[in-house]
């Protein structure tokens, strides 16, 4: 008993690690041995949750909601989150085509297992999300990665769909904007791509989580330009509420039964005090801090990527939203993954290998978060001077 090796799919044996899991190790151990590390590689904001999404939680925990909800999610959010599509976008979304999930991450499960079958193919961008590919691969499709360039501010293209996808590729996945690029899909290319899609047969998934944080007009959502397509969507970066873990995905109106469906099996319901808590986002308080949020990761963005490039990095295009840069580092390295270990030890300066999103871009990109406040990107950005001059 115990010595028998448990058995691991081969699905799973063939995730490769996650790179940017050696900087923070390695981070970690040199702020244990005293060391002032800053942190740029992880995709959370350094704000804390909003007072009132705290107080609703914490009043949800007083009342004892703490059992299942509505499989789908609860109705008052469900409702919110579409009053607040009509408000901020002018979009009609109907709450019942409204899946409340645990994250995104949970939305992007269900959309890849309602949509695709064993065999058939998800096409995405190349650099994309790392998590992409798993969603995928855990329902059994595979990944056809679409390699992307600065000129197409790294998404894909509806002629390059056209000349690449195969009829196994049955469903595509865009972010708008993207991680690590921070970039918007520009509107002519989404529209473009949707309709690639409908006219194909094609099942589209838009993952906008990060859309709120677009700092300025001139991108319309996906739901402008339809609403056959499923659109992806997160309560951890906007409202700062990456633990609470929920999301929602907007289900194409044929498939709310099947969604619902395996989302009742799967999960039951999404996590009860975070749904309540939730609530909390739809306030004119969380709305005014969301917005002074977004001007402050634009203030950092707008003094962060001129600072980059005159330290000699390259940012061929400027981020969009998000909290990203995605510069390359081909002045010092061909390694990048090597290269922010070395950085890190020595300058205390911890950013993201760009290996962790692109199978095929060339391995000199890093991502840096700007998810510090200013004073401490300085600090990152003086650091980086000193050993990079
Ligand atoms: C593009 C993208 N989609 C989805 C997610 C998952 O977000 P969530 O915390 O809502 O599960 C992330 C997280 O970083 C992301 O960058």
């Amino acid at each position: 008993m115990g010595d028998k090796t448990p058995a691991i799919s081969r699905r799973v044996a063939e995730i490769p690690p996650f790179y940017v899991m050696d900087i923070v190790r390695r981070a970690q151990r040199l702020e244990a041995a005293g060391r002032d590390v800053i942190h740029l590689e992880v995709g959370e904001p350094d704000f804390a949750t909003p007072p009132d999404v705290l107080a609703a939680g914490t009043a949800a925990l007083a009342m004892g909601r703490t059992r299942y909800t509505e499989s789908q999610g609860l109705p008052e959010l469900r409702r919110a989150i579409a009053t607040r599509y009509q408000q901020t976008q002018g979009v009609q979304v109907d709450p019942d085509r409204i899946q409340v999930t645990a994250g995104a991450s949970g939305a992007l499960l269900l959309a890849t297992a309602v949509s695709l079958d064993p065999g058939e193919g998800l096409l995405m961008a190349d650099p994309g999300y790392p998590c992409n590919p798993w969603f995928a691969k855990t329902v059994g499709a595979s990944v056809h990665r679409l390699t992307t360039t600065v000129a197409t501010a790294f998404h894909p293209t509806r002629m390059q769909c056209e000349a690449e996808a195969t009829e196994h590729d049955r469903a595509l996945l865009l972010a708008h904007p993207a991680n690590p690029t921070g970039l918007a899909v520009p509107s002519r290319a989404l529209v473009e791509m949707l309709a690639w899609c409908t006219e194909t047969q094609r099942t589209a998934i838009v993952d906008e989580i990060y859309f709120d944080l677009l700092f300025n007009p001139g991108h319309p959502g996906s739901l402008h330009f339809g609403s056959a397509h499923w659109v992806i969507g997160s309560f951890s970066k906007t409202f700062n509420m990456t633990g609470w873990r929920l999301g929602w995905a907007i289900v194409p109106e044929g498939a709310v039964e099947a969604t619902t469906k395996l989302a009742q099996h799967l999960f039951i319901s999404p996590p009860s005090v975070a749904q309540y808590a939730a609530l909390g986002c739809f306030t004119e308080d969380t709305a005014r801090l969301v917005r002074q949020r977004r001007a402050e990761l634009a203030a950092r963005r707008d003094q962060l990527v001129p600072a980059l490039k005159a330290l000699g990095f390259a940012v061929p295009v400027f981020p969009d939203g998000a909290f990203y840069v995605f510069a390359d580092a081909c002045r010092w390295t061909s390694d990048s993954r090597a290269w922010c270990l070395e950085i890190l030890d020595a300058t205390g300066v911890a950013m993201t290998p760009g290996v962790d999103f692109s199978d095929r871009l060339s391995p000199t990109w890093i991502r840096i978060a700007y998810t510090q406040p200013w004073d401490r990107l300085e600090d990152a950005l003086n650091r980086l001077a000193g050993v990079l001059r």
